[in-house]
């Protein structure tokens, strides 16, 4: 039987992608199907049912969606955050859960330090503003889209800092960035700080006030990662308590109308969720994620299995 891929993206790839993954599927010999922009869940259910392999982005794959794919043996996040996946349901249920780990990163990481150029330039509203050469940028975590971030950090001539539970500070001294001992010590440290972490149970919430006020004058928070790391009442009041503090991010916060009410000029959100929005990570992670869906069908790599 012929194998069926199921590219299901509310958000939709870069027309490119689409292309690259439908020749390189059909070159394997498989059926192609696509879902974009689609309404509600009731779509992706629907549209799962007798597929094999199934590429998303941000798209809920939840129990209902398992459930609903049969056939379903292998998914893949083209990107690199999966909590948008119930991998251990679909480990139950024996299907592959992988992601695209850096492909979008350079996208990510250039939006992080455009940002970051805005707000410091006062959303280029003609008044002056500072510079980021020489200033203090901390990374939390150092991941792909932090190692990027350091690179082009380096370029405007930033004193980049970086903290990782999981990575060794020799690790990070090797990339040119100097290891902190502690998260606090890394918010203590440096004016920006840019969250690269994932969104698990333990990250939830864990950027809080406590945090935030151990920032130094005139600091910002740059939020590329997921919305729900950080405490946002922790973070609206460390913002009226301080008039020095920005934060810009990725994702909206939940309470959009507090900022805009309260924190004038100093936040700035992006519409939808555009990190990883251009054409080469479209291309990059479209590409990889079908490359590894006929890497396990053909060979079984199971090279970037999240959920093993
Ligand atoms: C990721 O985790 O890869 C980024 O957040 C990008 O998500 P997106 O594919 O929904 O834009």
């Amino acid at each position: 039987m012929k194998k069926i891929v199921l590219v299901a993206t509310v958000k939709p790839f870069a027309s490119e992608a689409v292309e690259g993954i439908k020749k390189i599927a059909e070159e394997a010999g498989y059926e192609f199907r696509l879902l974009e922009k689609y309404p509600d869940q009731s779509a992706l259910i629907d549209a799962v049912k007798d597929v094999n392999a199934l590429i998303v982005r941000s798209d809920k794959v939840t129990q209902e969606v398992i459930d609903a794919g049969q056939n379903l043996e292998i998914i893949v996040r083209a990107g690199a955050g999966f909590d948008n996946i119930d991998i251990q349901y679909a480990k139950q249920k024996g299907i592959v859960v992988m992601n695209t780990p850096g492909q979008n990163a350079n996208a990510v990481a250039e939006l992080a330090l455009g940002m970051m150029v805005f707000i410091a330039r006062n959303q280029f509203n003609g008044k002056p503003g500072t510079e980021l050469k020489g200033k203090t940028m901390g990374l939390l975590a150092f991941g792909n889209v932090a190692r990027n971030v350091a690179r082009i950090a380096k370029g405007f001539e930033m004193d980049v800092y970086a903290y990782d539970a999981f990575i060794p500070k020799e690790k990070i001294a090797e990339s040119g960035v100097k290891p902190v001992d502690s998260v606090e010590e890394l918010f203590r440290t440096c004016q920006y700080v840019s969250l690269h972490i994932p969104l698990t149970d333990q990250t939830r919430g864990s950027i809080n006030y406590d945090l935030l006020k151990l920032m130094p004058k005139n600091a910002t928070l740059v939020n590329t990662a997921r919305g729900e790391v950080i405490d946002e009442d922790g973070l609206i009041r460390i913002m009226e308590e301080r008039d020095d503090f920005k934060y810009i991010s990725d994702i909206k916060p939940e309470k959009e109308e507090v900022f805009k009410e309260k924190f004038e000029g100093r936040y700035f959100f992006t519409p939808k969720k555009m990190g990883a929005q251009t054409k080469e990570a479209n291309i990059n992670a479209g590409l990889a994620a079908i490359r590894q869906i006929v890497n396990y069908f053909e060979k079984g790599d199971t090279a970037f299995q999240v959920n093993k």
